[in-house]
């Protein structure tokens, strides 16, 4: 039989990546590329990272504003003690971390069986205050697991949170196992509240789509995490830090640049999907950096001006400048974090803006099911 297209179904037509499709509506932040801009429920980001605690922007996308100061209080006093892990997560990271030497498998793993342990029950049949407790504590415990992976993957003794302290820092603490300087503590807790939300990415839609179904909060963020771990997704801040050790002195920079857009080979930490512009976070983070007197700190801004000039001339039109990840790197770095605590610290970040669009996607009652153009070949007809 002769094959045949199928050029019906509707006459649907989609951009490739459903880029600029919007799906729904949302209250909790945006992205303006061309303006380099973004905000979380309409309060600047990058001023909010410069300003506010990782507890008191948690608050604005989870509860919908920022505390009041005894709000703050008591949401802290709220959240603090659910970074424990309940004894069944406790025992079996061993295992998992054995099994792999990546901190994100072992937060997806974890995550399910915590999620489990909870009883954490589909957020169709809980009500909003249940799903809230689940929202919170699924970012509360994240820091804790990832902490925990890094130091069994290095035959080291996890550590205990302490309820005393903020998140961040709190993290960090567990990360390395010292109480991180106050300046360290507060890089990287600037860091975590610059990414926390950024705009309807890969992982807060399919985050979304498993809220959709009914689905348990444990099901939404393991969801939200395999589109993360992709590598076009969830980046790696690593890589932008590897090409300043490759590069390793200011003269090599410029060559470096015009190799690799020879070879048509991308520069890591420039350009962006979204900002046709400057991205506040790089300038943010730059300036973070730049408290640290350290010549890495130096080379990377003599590098990012020689990148940007060059890659103007080379690529002209096209508005390359650096992104999150070129500083993200350099910022980590000088807190004392291990390059393989990149990724999943922004992970710990991102867990906040995923668990608030889980609320709010669930509280829509429309299933997220979009049509696929089939063109495939016209089934046969039936025998008759
Ligand atoms: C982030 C990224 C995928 C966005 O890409 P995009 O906006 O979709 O842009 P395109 O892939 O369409 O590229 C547009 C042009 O700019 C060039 N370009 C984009 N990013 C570039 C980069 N980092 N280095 C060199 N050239 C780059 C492309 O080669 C292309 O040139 P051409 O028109 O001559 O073919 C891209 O900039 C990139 O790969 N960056 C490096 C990886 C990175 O830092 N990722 C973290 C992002 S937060």
């Amino acid at each position: 039989m002769t094959e045949r297209r199928n050029t019906m179904n509707g006459g649907i037509s989609v951009p490739r990546g459903l880029a600029g499709v919007a799906v729904t509506n949302t209250e909790i932040g945006d992205v303006r590329g061309d303006e380099g801009y973004y905000h979380y429920r309409g309060q600047d980001a990058v001023e909010l990272a410069r300003t506010r605690s990782f507890e008191e922007v948690w608050h604005l996308l989870a509860i919908g504003h920022l505390p009041a100061s005894r709000e703050a209080e008591s949401f802290r006093d709220r959240v603090a003690p659910l970074r424990s892990l309940p004894a069944p997560v406790v025992d079996v990271l061993p295992a998992i971390c054995a099994a792999t030497e990546d901190p994100l498998h072992v937060l997806r793993t974890a995550l399910s069986l915590w999620g489990s342990t909870m009883g954490l029950r589909p957020m169709y049949d809980a009500p909003e205050s249940e799903r809230l407790d689940g929202a919170l504590a699924a970012v509360a415990v994240t820091p804790t697991i990832l902490a925990a992976a890094h130091r069994l993957q290095r035959g080291l003794t996890p550590i205990e949170p302490d309820p005393q302290l903020g998140l961040a820092e709190d993290y960090l603490r567990m990360v390395t196992g010292r109480v991180p300087e106050p300046r360290d503590a507060r890089a990287v807790e600037t860091y975590l509240v610059s990414t926390m939300d950024h705009g309807f990415n890969a992982s807060t839609f399919t985050a979304r789509v498993v809220a959709s179904t009914g689905a348990d909060l444990a099901a939404c963020v393991v969801a939200a995490l395999g589109a993360f771990s992709g590598p076009r997704h969830g980046g790696a801040p690593g890589r932008a830090l590897e090409a300043l050790d490759e590069i390793g002195s200011v003269d090599h920079a410029e060559g470096y640049v015009r190799g690799h857009v020879l070879r048509d080979e991308r520069i890591m930490g420039f350009g962006h999907a979204v900002y046709r512009t400057r991205d506040p976070r790089s300038e943010m983070l730059r300036g973070i950096a730049q408290g640290y007197d350290h010549p890495l700190v130096d080379l990377a801004v003599q590098v990012e001006e020689i990148f940007e000039r060059t890659l103007a001339e080379l690529k002209p039109g096209r508005e390359l400048h650096a992104n999150v990840e070129f500083y993200a790197g350099v910022v980590m770095k000088m807190a004392g974090l291990d390059p393989a605590m990149f990724t999943p610290t922004f992970c710990v970040a991102r867990m906040v803006g995923w668990t608030a669009n889980i609320m709010e996607q669930g509280r829509d009652t429309k299933i997220i099911r979009p049509s696929a153009r089939y063109v495939g070949p016209i089934p046969a007809p039936a025998a008759t």
